[in-house]
């Protein structure tokens, strides 16, 4: 894969100005960002707490019309589905270990008119997915722990991302696969080399001073692979 276009940012919200979230998300999309990614922690399924639904509607509100990228960590999963879609989000991926009834809450999230998506973390086998992976819209592998930005990419992710993508190919499916945690522009190559199509990227970007300047950097790194 080569044709950028094929390429997707996905600034992750959770390292940007909260008092700010609006001109934040705002200036990432101004800056050439593709999707809102939008980190949900619920202090139980991960170690952290961060935001719902009336910030996801809040931004709705603001105007953001980019896709929103609802990342739960929460569980369980099924009541905050229906309020995330209510509330305007576009995926809503979930972790299967966090939801009793892994198919019933992704057809909840289709039936809501979402796209769904599932998250694996990184111990978690990518056999999980084997049976579903024909409803998903999206597939998202976590490369750090869930629970919080800034943490180093787990190296071992990598050969899974290559799992993923030859299992996504020899179905002919048109699934995103996606890659969470750590990246940055040392290693965004090697992520999209592996078959990675949409790349979260939260202290990359929002770490960043310019991030205009950080954004056509990780172009340039994405038009080379
Ligand atoms: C971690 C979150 C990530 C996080 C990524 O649980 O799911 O989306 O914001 O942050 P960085 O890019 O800083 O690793
Ligand atoms: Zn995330």
């Amino acid at each position: 894969m080569s044709d950028t276009a094929k390429y997707r940012i996905a600034p992750s919200i959770l390292s940007a100005d909260f008092a700010r979230l609006g001109e934040e998300v705002d200036a990432v999309l101004a800056a050439g960002a593709d999707i809102v990614h939008f980190d949900v922690m619920d202090n139980h399924y991960v170690p952290n707490l961060t935001i719902g639904p009336m910030v996801c509607e809040a931004l709705r509100k603001y105007g953001i019309t980019a896709p929103i990228d609802v990342h739960l960590m929460v569980e369980p999963v099924d009541d905050l589905i229906v309020r995330f879609a209510d509330a305007g989000a576009s995926y809503i991926t979930f972790h299967p270990e966090a939801s009793r009834h892994v198919d019933r809450s992704i057809k909840l999230i289709r039936d809501k008119g979402c796209m769904p998506g599932l998250v694996l973390n990184p111990a978690t086998r990518l056999e999980v997915v084997e049976h579903v992976l024909d409803q998903l819209d999206m597939l998202l592998l976590m490369s750090v722990n869930p629970g919080f930005g800034g943490q180093s990419f787990l190296p071992y992710v990598v050969e899974k991302i290559k799992q993923a993508r030859a299992l996504i190919d020899s179905r002919n499916l048109d699934v995103h696969l996606e890659v969470d945690g750590g990246i940055k522009l040392e290693n965004l190559a090697t992520v999209a080399a592996a078959g990675a199509d949409t790349f979260v990227a939260g202290s990359a970007i929002f770490g960043a001073d310019d991030y205009q300047h950080v954004i056509a950097q990780m172009r340039e790194v994405l038009a080379s692979v």
